[in-house]
């Protein structure tokens, strides 16, 4: 697995120039604001988990990026339900936190945190992990992004995952498949696909 070591000491360094990365625009990137409502009508990403959420239920959107889809996935859960919307952007991250603060929503939570260090989250809380785009857009860190989902998963739970290859994405198809074969694959699954949802192996 090609993931790229970090020195230890390093974390600060590195988390800063994932933001600085991440706030520009291109493929694995979060795009500009304005063109991400363009982009999730393209995205059948939100369509694809729509069965999965219910009312009440917790679910983490992890690489939120500006927020749409974590909105829409609070009118899911709805005021008994909750959504962490959590991105290493810190922009990204202000922006949504306004929009919470407008809209007085109280079931969103906006969190600027790498998807690999979810201590916010407890163990075995969450309902559903919606990670569209992410691990394909994490250049560092990715199998512990993935240990975090798993951790927090309940065991009924189910995650969205999707990869995405160079030269766009960090994600090959070696890892892609090493990923899916820690998780019982529900739906989708293939490298071609390029996105599953999952739950936890018992
Ligand atoms: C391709 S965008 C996807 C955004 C959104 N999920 C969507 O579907 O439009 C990838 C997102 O992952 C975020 N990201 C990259 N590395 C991350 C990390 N280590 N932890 C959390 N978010 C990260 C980026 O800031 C960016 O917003």
């Amino acid at each position: 697995m090609d993931v790229e070591a970090v020195e230890p000491g390093e974390e600060e360094t590195v988390r800063r120039q994932e933001e600085a990365r991440t706030s520009h625009w291109w493929f694995s990137k979060r795009g500009p604001k304005f063109l991400s409502p363009i982009f999730r009508l393209m995205d059948p990403a939100l369509q694809r988990v729509k069965p999965y959420i219910k009312k009440g239920q917790v679910v983490v959107d992890l690489g939120c990026g500006w927020g749409y889809d974590a909105f829409e996935l609070s009118d899911l859960v709805g005021p008994e339900g909750k959504v962490y919307a959590v991105d290493l952007g810190k922009n990204a991250i202000q922006s949504i936190q306004k929009k919470i603060d407008r809209s007085g929503r109280r079931n969103i939570e906006a969190c600027a945190s790498s998807a690999s260090e979810l201590g916010f989250i407890k163990d075995r809380s969450i309902d559903f992990v919606f990670a569209n785009g992410l691990l394909c857009a994490m250049k560092y860190y990715r199998p512990l992004a993935v240990d975090e989902i798993k951790r927090i998963l309940k065991l009924s739970g189910k995650a969205y995952l999707t990869g995405g290859g160079p030269p766009f994405g960090y994600l090959d198809q070696a890892e892609w498949e090493n990923i899916m074969q820690g998780f019982n694959v529900e739906r989708g699954g293939s490298y071609k696909e390029n996105w599953a949802v999952v739950s936890l192996t018992q």
